[in-house]
């Protein structure tokens, strides 16, 4: 059996380190906000390239703090207008509604599968303020074209970087590039940790001071409470087992990059539309494999009969959902399509050589 993510297997390749890791923690003493969080964020500001991180407790967390941030500084008012890929996991669409923001959905190109900058600037009116770029299973979707309708425009830029850990656009890492990014650690990211965890990685030192306080009550001193703030902190044990991955997470997005090109170089099916291989290679981390076919629910059963795990991301989208009635009667038929096609072939740095080559056996022999 090929299974989708071998979350195991992952893991056990870092087993002397996590240990390790595991029981410095325990005998510290001092199990949150401690010398690991404060060590992990200064290494993940550097991998990132900004002069800012700070640890909470997951992804979704760490977009809603961003624009909590903002809206605390004044530079976002409630009912502003957020641009966000309509295609994107629902978290990035709470985070926006969460802070009383109204999310407004862009189409995204259908062969990159990311938010299309002529589509964004169609959308835009004059209560749009800030823009959320989602870097979606891991490819950068960043362009100059989308530098310049922010800068054009006054936006805010927010990137979701939850899926696109050590993805480069020019050099640069994404999470470095808009104003400020939020990152998630769930166990099956490309940098996962054993529980959740999340970060926001900037340059704005005001930006950062004001997250931080709002991820510890509020408080600015112990005690002391200057925002209505939340409780997300990131933990000293998922601070320091990320300490253990994060130096690999390179050599394992180089992996992942491999498995994609064999993918792309061995499945020749009729019904099947592979992801298009980035010019640059950096420019895409491969969190998720992303194939599309009119067939896919049959796709998905006869592979699963060969022993082959597949996931859907996602099968219903954010403005067919219940808990969105507001978007229900949107047409948006680039991103229904995609979650009428899309299937996820499995893809992970522990996949084995004759692992990949039966997936893509499997998929050629589907037949059409
Ligand atoms: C694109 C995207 N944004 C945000 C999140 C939220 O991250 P978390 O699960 O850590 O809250 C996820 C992942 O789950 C995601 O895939």
């Amino acid at each position: 059996m090929v299974k989708f993510l071998d979350l195991k297997g992952v893991n056990n390749r870092f087993r002397n380190e996590i240990s390790d890791a595991m029981e410095r923690v325990i005998d510290s003493g001092w199990y949150l906000l401690g010398k690991e969080v404060g060590a992990f964020e200064s290494e993940y500001a550097d991998y990132i390239g900004t002069n800012h991180c700070i640890g909470c407790a997951n992804g979704l967390d760490a977009l809603t703090l961003i624009l909590k941030g903002w809206l605390e500084m004044g530079l976002l008012q409630p009912e502003d207008e957020v641009i966000v890929p309509a295609n994107t996991y629902i978290a990035s669409i709470l985070s926006i509604t969460e802070n009383n923001l109204r999310p407004v959905l862009v189409e995204p190109d259908p062969h990159t599968l990311q938010i299309d900058p002529d589509n964004i600037r169609r959308t835009l009116t004059p209560r749009t303020k800030a823009l959320m770029v989602v870097h979606l299973y891991g490819r950068c979707a960043w362009s100059e074209e989308i530098e310049k309708i922010a800068s054009e425009n006054g936006l805010l830029v927010i990137e979701d970087n939850a899926q696109a850990h050590g993805c480069v656009f020019k050099g640069k890492r994404t999470g470095s590039l808009g104003d400020a990014a939020a990152h998630s650690f769930y166990p099956g990211k490309n940098l996962g940790a054993l529980g959740d965890g999340g970060a926001v990685t900037t340059d704005d030192e005001t930006l950062a001071r004001t997250v931080r306080e709002l991820a510890n009550y509020g408080s600015s001193r112990k005690y002391v409470f200057d925002y209505r703030g939340r409780n997300s902190r990131l933990d000293e044990l998922q601070a320091a087992i990320l300490r253990a991955k994060l130096p690999r997470l390179d050599a394992d997005n180089g992996r992942r990059r491999e498995i994609a090109r064999e993918y792309c170089q061995g499945i020749n099916s009729s019904i099947i539309t592979l992801p298009q291989l980035p010019e640059n290679e950096e420019s895409n981390v491969w969190h998720v494999f992303p194939i599309l076919s009119p067939q896919r629910d049959r796709l998905q059963a006869y592979l699963r009969d060969k022993g082959i795990q597949t996931l859907i991301h996602y099968p219903i989208p954010p403005h067919k959902q219940k808990c969105y009635p507001e978007f229900r009667n949107m047409s948006l038929p680039i991103t229904e399509w995609i979650h009428d096609t899309e299937l996820s072939l499995p893809i992970s740095p522990v996949m084995e050589p004759e692992e990949i080559l039966a997936v893509i056996e499997a998929v050629n022999s589907f037949p059409n």
